[in-house]
């Protein structure tokens, strides 16, 4: 799997490529980022890759030949090319799962007050959103899919079993919900300040396997429906 970015702001995911399960999944040739800097495809000195929006209006509109020319360059494979805009389609996990099926994916992230609608109409093939809030621009967006997709390709997290333990069989789901549960760990109790007593629930201490997979079944929270 082939994540490539598109962006103003490379700098952004320095640290996130370097985090450690990301690292490793790299290292361990599961899956590579690549981010590209927008200004490297457009033309001229002054590397623009906004201008005034026609007919008037505030701010700016980022343009659309440079992102043409950086996705035409980055395209092959089995892609997807994702536009982040908070109009766009909600980000799920469901969506996250079919992600994962391609070779490739290319994400546009839109800054400034906007972007050339022809970007939406031509260039891309779906504008996604991952809630329903504006933010400043669509790195952010940019990494919550990545993090979530790769969560998905086998061996990015380690531990397969725990992975499989808490996907859902429910009917109809493909097997991609989650079950997120209450977790604890030690101390048994915590006591915090006078007169607070914050317990682990009784059950999880039992060793009573059935029960606490029963109990773990009904406090659990199904993602991904
Ligand atoms: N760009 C600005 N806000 C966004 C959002 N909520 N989702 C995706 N891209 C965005």
């Amino acid at each position: 799997m082939e994540f490539n970015i598109i962006t103003i702001f490379p700098d952004f995911f320095d640290s996130f490529k370097k985090e450690s399960l990301l690292k490793r999944a790299q290292e361990k040739k599961l899956l590579s980022i690549n981010v590209y800097n927008l200004r490297d495809f457009s033309d001229g000195k002054h590397k623009v890759v906004d201008e005034k929006p026609f007919g008037g209006g505030l701010g700016m509109v980022m343009k659309v030949e440079p992102v043409y020319k950086a996705v035409k360059a980055i395209k092959k494979k089995k892609t997807r090319v994702i536009l982040f805009t908070p109009r766009g389609k909600k980000f799920t996990q469901k969506i996250a799962s079919e992600y994962a099926k391609y070779d490739q994916l290319i994400f546009i992230c839109g800054r400034y007050e906007g972007v050339d609608e022809r970007i939406a109409k031509y260039v891309a093939d779906e504008e996604l959103s991952i809630g329903d809030y504006v933010l400043m621009g669509g790195e952010v967006p940019a990494m919550a899919v990545i993090e979530t997709v790769s969560r998905l390709i086998p061996g990015v997290i380690g531990k397969q079993e725990f992975l499989k333990e808490r996907i859902s069989k429910i009917k109809g789901r493909g097997g991609n919900a989650f079950v997120e549960y209450p977790q604890y760990t030690r101390p048994e109790v915590f006591n915090p300040k006078k007169g607070s007593s914050w317990k682990v629930p009784k059950v999880l201490m039992s060793g009573d396997h059935k029960a606490i997979a029963e109990w773990k079944k009904k406090r659990g929270k199904v993602i991904g429906k």
